[in-house]
């Protein structure tokens, strides 16, 4: 039984963009061990991007018998295990052989603009709003799944007969996990469809028939901590079920123990997404950012706004890999500390188009304000002060759009990679003039699975007892004065306007 003997261990899982980890959590919700994977990245044709889905299931696999074997425990020793994935990214795969019927496109993929811009001249970006409180951008998975049922030869057809299933990263992972006994998702990740009815809960007809889709194919919502499943012997060694699961966002929304409405989490991963804790009740957003649900826990449904940027920690590996500057994002600091404060060159990362709240998906990137003095100081500092007013961008919609937010501005929690650096926190205060505050959990998307996995089995506390539990790291006060952040943010303002007219 979970708290007794060795029973005393949660397993998350968490699928990411460009790797997948396993991670133990103890009785007392601290971390064990840690593996990771990193998987290959494919780019069919400009601003596509695809992912093996073998190579999901693989490195999932592998990363969680890795920590199993380097923590010395068994399948038998787990309480549980708690999913968190990329969200968005959209597999179909065979019900009878589960061999996915082509790549995943991932969430960044962007073949899917046409058939978006066609959706908003027709006048139905109303309709897929109202519904499912996203856009009509192709971010989301409906228009991918279109597309392959569009593109794969036969793949409707197979579809209609109910030979195809549809699912984000989650529900291929549990399917497999399960041996096609569960096809089944949670309310969070559900809601990054934009096929799913946020208010009702339920999959929307009306879209599915919109874009030609069969309610069959797609999977069972559950609250994001329910029975998903079991896990089958032969994957980990014995049986173990899976007890909680959301897409990573929401889950470090989770982990950062941002429960109550007002509070407000931010991640810096390949990506950033910040998201705003509204309550019981959808806001909807007149500043173009999304209405999404945050977690649902006893059948109710906590919504949230939601500002995603599709660039973030993603500029320091470009950093390294495309302009070769660096040979370690780890070197990106001491570099933008070293940048001259009079030549002020700007980054705008829109290598993919720009999400949040301008979702433009044609424009690209651009640097203005190359000096003669220009170099690999001023790049470093450009591209780590793109991921400050982005966020600001982002914080300005949300206090527009909520009015209780902007009594008082909340107090940003920071999680992800790039929160490790100390710079780049300090320049995010002073842009956004509001505190940051780190905690010492930096690993809070997989901490908030563990933790929905953990108390659905009885060993970790409740809601209440888990937010006690946050402690913070470091919090960063906005030091800049006010004329030098305005010029700052009004320089950037005029590059973004500037590549959206290039
Ligand atoms: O919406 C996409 C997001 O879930 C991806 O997150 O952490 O893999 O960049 P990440």
């Amino acid at each position: 039984r979970p708290g007794e003997g060795t029973v005393r261990h949660v397993l998350a899982i968490d699928q990411g963009t460009t790797s997948s980890r396993a991670i133990v959590f103890d009785a007392d919700m601290n971390i064990v061990s840690i593996a990771q994977e990193e998987f290959a990245q494919h780019y069919p044709d400009s601003g596509w991007v695809e992912h093996d889905p073998e190579d999901l299931w693989d490195t999932v696999l592998r990363t969680c018998r890795n920590v199993l074997e380097r923590t010395g425990l068994a399948a038998t020793d787990l309480a549980g295990i708690g999913i968190t994935n990329q969200r968005e990214t959209t597999v179909v795969w065979d019900k009878s052989t589960g061999k996915p019927i082509h790549n995943a496109i991932v969430w960044q993929d962007r073949r899917t603009a046409p058939f978006c811009a066609e959706l908003r001249k027709a006048g139905h970006d109303a309709l897929i709003t109202a519904q499912t409180g996203l856009l009509a951008d192709p971010y989301f998975s409906g228009t991918k799944l279109k597309y392959i049922l569009d593109t794969v030869e036969g793949a409707r057809d197979r579809a209609k007969a109910g030979e195809l299933l549809f699912g984000t990263v989650d529900s291929f992972l549990i399917w497999r996990l399960t041996n096609g006994a569960a096809h089944v998702t949670d309310a969070t990740n559900a809601a990054r469809t934009m096929l799913y009815d946020i208010h009702k809960g339920a999959w929307s007809a009306e879209i599915c028939t919109l874009f030609d889709i069969p309610l069959g194919m797609l999977p069972q919502v559950h609250d994001c901590d329910a029975e998903f499943g079991t896990c089958t012997p032969e994957h980990l060694g014995g049986a173990v079920p899976i007890l909680g699961v959301a897409g990573d966002q929401q889950a470090a929304t989770i982990g950062q123990a941002c429960f109550e409405p007002g509070m407000l989490k931010s991640t810096y991963g390949t990506g950033c997404f910040a998201l705003l804790n509204t309550g019981e009740a959808p806001v909807t957003s007149t500043n173009r950012l999304l209405t999404t649900i945050a977690y649902q826990l006893d059948g109710k449904p906590t919504y949230a706004l939601e500002g995603s940027i599709f660039v973030a920690g993603a500029v320091v590996q470009w950093l390294r890999d495309g302009l070769k500057l660096i040979a370690n994002a780890s070197e990106t600091q001491p570099l933008a500390e070293a940048a001259d404060p009079h030549d002020p060159v700007i980054l705008v990362p829109a290598f993919t188009g720009l999400g949040a709240p301008y979702w433009n998906a044609e424009c690209r990137g651009a640097v203005f304000g190359l000096s003669r003095g220009s170099g690999p100081e001023e790049f470093a500092r450009a591209a780590l002060e793109s991921v400050g007013y982005q966020t600001r961008d982002l914080l300005e919609a949300m206090h527009k759009d909520w009015s209780d937010a902007r009594e008082g501005q909340p107090t940003l929690r920071v999680d992800g990679g790039m929160t490790a650096s100390d710079w780049t926190m300090q320049f995010l205060a002073d842009i956004i003039d509001a505190p940051v505050d780190r905690p010492k959990i930096t690993e809070t998307t997989a901490l908030g699975v563990a933790w929905l996995a953990g108390q659905k089995a009885g060993l970790y506390p409740d809601r209440a007892g888990f937010a006690a539990n946050w402690a913070l790291d470091q919090r960063f006060e906005p030091k800049m004065d006010a004329t030098t952040r305005d010029t700052k943010y009004a320089a950037w303002k005029r590059a973004v306007a500037a590549v959206q007219q290039a």
